[in-house]
């Protein structure tokens, strides 16, 4: 921060507390921290890298992932990711644009994604959603939606690769109103598309923005549209010109306050690739996309202004770099300032730990970190002392940030050590990686057998990898497959009821729960024991 920047008369007339709060709010207002979320393929890798571009955090495209040239993503820290050529881990890139300091927080792309990704959304302010225009919306954006719309995170959606033939944007837009409930507000309107496009009408600036088959974009302010007489005679033009009319008269109005809650999602038009449309669609966002907010407590309301610092950890990740055998936990700040070799107590045990190896984890390379604000993640050393969604604190306060949310695991199996001699090492193993929220364990109630969830069956492979590597136990695995979780009340727990099919187990806290082959068997068993609850602890509100 720049101190001398602030005139004499403010710095004289004010306290050293009110001065520390300016300045933690000048920085807080500064910071925007948002994911990106999409399906596979969507475009998630192109679209990053132009952002990282205007932000110079890389030079040329082609830097971030290059499936064909064998260049692997820059949070490509275990072998594993390397041998795969996808990010395993969820980073954070971090630059300066427009006088904001943005904060993109990674979420694994690949089909294979895992509760990390999940939990990435508990750290951000906003979320950029990449809709495929070819192809709507497809099934791990409604997943990943999903949890944004419990939290109420606003939602900027760009609708991608225009400059091939894809839905109708009507369509698309009806299609994002129906499948994720959510209102859509064009923020631009495009005028045809694939070897038709000819560009955009910016709403929110009142003007078109010519496409013109390469980086270069021509702005035309509506007003002097007509003069353009070679675009306006082209049927598209027309077309595209009349439906906005009608988007303007028959679609809902813009609210930053509607967005902000999440309620309505603006959208955007272009093509990562060409790229068109993605510098607008950037400036508006950071424009409109919210700052760091309050977070709840168990003390109440935590402002990111409060000059005591604190953040919570969303994420541990061990051995990334094979060259140090550490764990470093992800640590979103959300109020106060961060300093280097500062002391934070653990909320959860009060123990007192001094942060002096922060780093901030941008591409390959740990730069070290010296100060942070709310809206910040910072990477630290952890010497096996956090749980995913500890607090930490860095003066005298005693509060805990609401508790991180389980999400469903969807795949379960079996799995027992190959060497039954390396039992000690197993469980160890086991119960590190569920503690660190690798993997979601259950135990079967008739056998005592180790069920494990996972959202991906990526969890897996990493898992089986880290206690080999880490715990020197080859494991085995037994599929279960895909099932259904309902709890059961302890009264109600009858075992004759269950067998493999609907399998009862218990999970850590030993609570009763019963793993359902599928709907069918879940609606069947309901049909028969209609006075036994069966509880969702997953249902979106
Ligand atoms: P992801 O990270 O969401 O998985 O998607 P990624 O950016 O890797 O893009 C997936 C494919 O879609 C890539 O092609 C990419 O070039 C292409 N693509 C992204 N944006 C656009 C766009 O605006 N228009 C068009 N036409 N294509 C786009 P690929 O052939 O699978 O990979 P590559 O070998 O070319 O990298």
């Amino acid at each position: 921060t720049n101190v001398n920047k602030i005139p004499n008369e403010i710095k004289t007339n004010t306290n050293e507390g009110d001065f520390m709060t300016m300045t933690i709010q000048k920085e807080v207002n500064k910071r925007k921290t948002f994911a990106i979320i999409s399906h596979p393929d969507a475009g998630k890798t192109t679209l990053t890298e132009k952002l990282l571009l205007y932000g110079n955090l890389i030079r040329s495209a082609g830097t971030v992932k290059g499936k064909k040239s064998g260049k692997f993503a820059t949070s490509d820290w275990m072998e594993i990711e390397k041998q795969r050529g996808i990010s395993v881990t969820s980073s954070v890139m971090n630059f300066s644009y427009q006088g904001a300091q943005v904060n993109i927080l990674d979420t694994p792309g690949h089909e294979d994604f895992s509760e990390d990704t999940y939990r990435t959304l508990t750290a951000v302010d906003s979320v950029v959603m990449i809709i495929d225009g070819t192809k709507g919306i497809e099934a791990q954006t409604i997943k990943l939606f999903k949890v944004c719309r419990m939290r109420g995170i606003p939602i900027f959606t760009f609708i991608n690769k225009m400059d091939r033939e894809g839905k109708e944007p009507l369509e698309l837009l009806e299609e994002i109103e129906e499948v994720l409930d959510i209102e859509t507000y064009p923020m631009n309107w495009p005028a045809g598309m694939g070897k038709r496009f000819l560009g955009i009408f910016d709403r929110y600036e009142k003007q078109f923005v010519k496409f013109n088959g390469n980086e270069e974009e021509t702005y035309i302010p509506f007003h002097e549209l007509d003069q353009e007489v070679e675009l306006v005679s082209q049927p598209t033009f027309e077309a595209a010109r009349d439906e906005l009319e009608l988007v303007e008269e028959a679609g809902d109005e813009f609210s930053l306050d509607a967005i902000l809650q999440g309620e309505q999602t603006p959208v955007f038009f272009g093509s990562a690739l060409a790229p068109f449309g993605v510098q607008t669609f950037f400036d508006t966002f950071i424009s409109l996309a919210p700052n760091p907010k309050p977070r709840k407590s168990t003390e109440g309301v935590i402002q990111p202004d409060n000059q005591e610092f604190s953040g919570f950890i969303f994420k541990i990740q061990a051995n990334m770099n094979p060259a140090h055998r550490d764990r470093v936990a992800f640590l979103r700040v959300c109020s106060g300032k961060f300093e280097r070799g500062m002391s934070v107590k653990v909320a959860r045990t009060g123990k007192v730990i001094k942060l002096s190896q922060s780093q901030q984890i941008v591409a390959s390379t740990r730069d070290t970190i010296d100060e942070a604000y709310a809206g910040d993640i910072i990477g630290i050393y952890d010497p096996n002392v956090y749980q995913i969604g500890d607090t930490l604190i860095g003066g005298k306060g005693k509060f805990e940030y609401d508790e991180l949310p389980q999400f469903p695991p969807e795949i379960y199996k079996k799995v027992t050590a190959k060497n039954v001699m390396k039992a000690k090492q197993f469980r160890k193993g086991i119960e590190q990686l569920v503690q660190e929220g690798a993997i979601q364990l259950f135990r079967g109630h008739r056998d005592e057998s180790f069920i494990l969830g996972a959202v991906g069956e990526l969890q897996y492979e990493v898992f089986q990898y880290r206690m080999k590597n880490e715990y020197n136990v080859e494991v085995l695995f037994e599929t279960i497959g895909e099932r259904i979780p309902r709890w059961l009340n302890r009264e109600q727990v009858d075992p004759s009821l269950f067998d493999e099919r609907n399998l009862l187990v218990r999970d850590r806290e030993d609570n009763f729960l019963v793993l359902f082959r599928n709907e069918f068997a879940l609606n069947w068993f309901k049909d028969k024991h209609p006075k036994i609850d069966l509880i969702d602890l997953f249902e979106v509100n």
